[in-house]
């Protein structure tokens, strides 16, 4: 089976490289000739573990390949894959021009037989204003189905989600689209992955329904870890309590400085607009919007209270990127953080595995470190804002020794507070209570 897959950001490169990876002839498209060199060249473009190798090869065995060439990439595809960005506009709608401006070049490309097939996460009824503008901008005409194939891999273990995903949404009107999807995804089929075969609309709510409940989720957990702190409780025992009950499952309760990355966010602004448009207010997506944007303050606020005000300190950054395992920065909670506190007249000594560069680029005021160690060396506190695997063991008394004031504010609830306080430090959490003593609070 040969196929082509439109776009080579995040989800386009992950899709093209596993698809070659189960035996399919893939073709990547890029308009952006710099990018398709690089990836030419075995560079991929940002950082997801496993992909530059499995991409490189698939591109040795002559299964995937990259090209800024529009025709051939659809010519003898039997799926067209449409994986452009749909950024949000100022008022949360999706910005679908790069879909629409793809469906213009599919109506004059399509010389044969294909299905469309609409990975992006696009607002309900896109697959019907697909094809409509194909069929609009064909000369003579060509059959074509379109279909709605959501996805639902998360950042930093990617390759795993798509080789291993907990279902398959396929949202298509027909059965010759379906049979060709089915088939498609054959490997997945063997390992018994749940298919749901649905219409279009449908498909393209669930992508929606599953990011928006996954943000209430973490919203939700962030509220009851407030609500710890003016309680004396510890949100890490409420949630794991609550996990146990299957009903509502141990994942996304992890109280922190809020969610980001560049799905949850969008995805809850645009389903609070579906919802507006529809006329069926989406108030749970609303509030969940709402209350990631105070968790945010609240952190700031938190780190500001610590240190009796940050202005004239120099507080250590312990990650950057929106979460571990990836250097994506978009919407990312610890650089929002770090910006609003540089504002306040702070230094910021920061170091992230993959983040630094790019982030470094977005706040030119950061200073960039090499290590953990080197970040802390000198400054009045240290801020864990991504929970990297590396920040998870350092030796703290170590990292006492580098600091002006033993203050270790852990927004990620990485560390246990009773050997943080061992150490001799003060230890600030989410939803937990202090421990130690704050050597700003003394007189
Ligand atoms: C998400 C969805 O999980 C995925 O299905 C979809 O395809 C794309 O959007 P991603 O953005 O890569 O994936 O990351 P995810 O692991 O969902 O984390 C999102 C944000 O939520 C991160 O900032 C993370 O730190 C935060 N988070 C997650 C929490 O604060 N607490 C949790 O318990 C879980």
């Amino acid at each position: 089976m040969r196929i082509g897959v439109l776009g080579t950001g995040y989800v386009g490169l992950v899709t093209g490289a596993c698809f070659a990876e189960f035996g399919i002839t893939v073709t990547c498209m890029d308009p952006d000739a710099a990018r398709i060199d690089r990836l030419n060249r075995d560079d991929v473009p940002f950082y997801e573990p496993g992909l530059a190798e499995l991409a490189a090869k698939g591109r040795r065995a002559g299964r995937l390949s990259f090209t800024t060439d529009f025709a051939r990439t659809v010519d003898k595809a039997q799926v067209v894959f449409i994986a452009v960005g749909t950024p949000s506009r100022p008022d949360g709608s999706a910005d679908l021009s790069q879909v629409d401006d793809v469906a213009r070049r599919l109506g004059r490309g399509l010389t044969d037989y294909a299905v469309v097939a609409a990975k992006s996460t696009v607002p309900v009824g896109t697959a019907a204003r697909v094809r409509d503008t194909i069929r609009a901008h064909q000369a003579r005409p060509v059959d074509f189905d379109v279909v709605s194939n959501p996805e639902f891999l998360r950042e930093g273990s990617a390759i795993g989600d798509f080789m291993r995903p907990d279902r398959v949404i396929i949202g298509a009107d027909s059965e010759r689209a379906t049979a060709i999807m089915k088939e498609l995804y054959r490997p997945l089929y063997l390992i018994e992955t749940p298919f749901i075969v649905t219409g279009a609309h449908t498909a393209e709510l669930i992508k929606y329904a599953s990011n928006v409940f996954l943000a209430a989720k973490i919203s939700f957990i962030n509220e009851i870890a407030n609500l710890c702190e003016c309680m004396d409780a510890d949100v890490q025992t409420v949630a794991k309590a609550m996990g146990l009950d299957k009903r509502i499952g141990s994942k996304f309760l992890h109280a922190g400085p809020g969610y980001g990355g560049s799905c949850l966010g969008k995805d809850a602004a645009a389903l609070v607009h579906l919802g507006d448009e529809a006329g069926a207010a989406m108030h749970l997506a609303a509030a969940t919007i709402r209350v990631n944007e105070q968790q945010r303050a609240r952190m700031v606020e938190k780190i500001r209270d610590t240190l009796n005000g940050v202005r004239g300190k120099t507080l250590a950054f312990w990650g950057l990127s929106f979460k571990p395992n990836t250097d994506d920065l978009r919407d990312s909670p610890a650089l929002s953080i770090a910006a609003r506190l540089l504002k306040d007249g702070c230094a910021i000594r920061a170091c992230d595995p993959e983040g630094l560069a790019a982030a470094r680029r977005a706040l030119p005021a950061l200073t960039g470190c090499e290590d953990p160690y080197d970040a802390a060396t000198g400054a009045d506190a240290v801020v864990l804002a991504t929970e990297w695997n590396q920040f998870r063991n350092l030796d703290l008394d170590r990292v006492k020794s580098l600091l002006r004031a033993p203050v270790l504010i852990d927004l990620r609830n990485v560390y246990d507070p009773e050997r943080v306080a061992a150490c001799g430090m003060h230890y600030v959490s989410v939803g937990r209570p202090a421990v130690g003593v704050n050597p700003y609070k003394t007189s």
